[in-house]
């Protein structure tokens, strides 16, 4: 493992590692991600690999324009729609694939469709740009772990991983990608994110949304494995909602509030109750309590309006 300033020398070594098959961990605006030439399988490998990914999930392809995006996938008019209004940007588009495109099998983990971003950092796409290939990227961290959000979360993770990791300092969103499936005219929310339901529905309010993924594609395979329960987990166990706080637990606390003032062991989230403030601290904060070892943590209320449904989406995951 290797730490990189996000110097451009650095980040056309790090192109040429990408190019050579290696893996390569890159900022983008949501989390880290760990990144392997989307057309080129035995690299590909080495991410389910590393992160111990269940095989069937499958990864999101970052691309550096909308032109490459519609090289590998079938766009309707909502779809162009929303890459147009929100790209770059988090959101991940989950589209019927192109026949005899070079993307490895195992990016779309035999699915046939695939889940498309151009991600909002310069980092990233300078990176994308000099190699000049879609790049697959997952979390950068190991399956079944919090998301990291710096380059040290990332280093944690893979202390004795052969790596390249690209140092863009913190995730501005630090929260992943809303992934949308989009088919026949409806559209289903696969993961929520950064970006809110509220404002999918502004753009592509005059299709609707479909609040039960299709039937025929969730009997095959889960729809989207990141809805599996136990994504996003801790060592401690998590109690949600909570108003009350026992003398052995630490707390993720939100807000401005005097409950939690006697405990010494606790992360707030947001001081301000912003939710936005909240969903960037969130996996910096699970790693902090996590590191102390602690056996329990208590979980205050977060509101679930706008950004609150994705914050209380990762820790029920995470509570699971
Ligand atoms: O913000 C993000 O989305 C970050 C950064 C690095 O871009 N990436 C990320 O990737 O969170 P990952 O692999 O941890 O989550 C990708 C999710 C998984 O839940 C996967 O199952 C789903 O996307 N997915 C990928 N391709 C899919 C497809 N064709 N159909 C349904 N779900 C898909
Ligand atoms: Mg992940």
């Amino acid at each position: 493992m290797t730490v990189l300033s996000p110097h451009i020398e650095n980040i056309k070594k790090a192109a040429h590692a990408l190019q050579n098959g290696s893996i390569v961990a890159f900022p983008t605006e949501t989390v880290y991600g760990l990144g392997a030439n989307a057309n080129d399988g035995r690299a590909v490998a080495k991410i389910y690999d590393v992160k111990d990914r269940p095989q069937f999930n499958p990864l999101i392809t970052h691309v550096k324009d909308l032109e490459t995006a519609i090289s590998l996938a079938d766009f309707s008019r909502s779809a162009l729609k929303l890459a147009k209004t929100l790209w770059p940007g988090p959101v991940s588009l989950v589209l019927p694939q192109k026949h005899k495109t070079k993307i490895s099998e195992l990016v779309t983990a035999g699915l046939d469709t695939i889940a498309l971003r151009i991600p909002d950092n310069p980092i990233a796409l300078q990176l994308l740009h000099e190699a000049n290939c879609p790049i697959a990227a997952p979390s950068a961290n190991i399956s079944g772990r919090v998301s990291p959000t710096l380059a040290s979360h990332v280093a944690q993770d893979f202390k004795n991983t052969e790596l390249i990791i690209l140092d863009g300092g913190a995730s501005t969103c630090g929260l992943e990608s809303t992934i949308l499936h989009i088919q026949d005219g409806t559209y289903s929310v696969l993961r929520p994110g950064m970006i809110t339901q509220e404002e999918i529905q502004g753009i592509i309010g005059d299709i609707s949304c479909n609040s039960t993924p299709s039937p025929a594609l969730s009997k095959e395979t889960l729809l989207s494995p990141g809805q599996l329960k136990s994504h996003y987990a801790p060592k401690a166990a998590l109690r949600l909602n909570a108003t009350k706080f026992f003398p052995d637990e630490a707390v993720l606390a939100f807000g401005h509030n005097t409950i939690s003032n006697h405990i010494t062991t606790k992360f707030n989230l947001s001081p301000n109750g912003d939710l936005h403030e909240a969903a960037a601290n969130l996996f910096k904060g699970l790693r902090y309590l996590d590191s102390l070892d602690v056996k329990k943590i208590a979980v205050m209320p977060i509101p679930n309006v706008g950004l609150g449904v994705a914050i209380n989406d990762r820790l029920a995951r995470a509570a699971a």
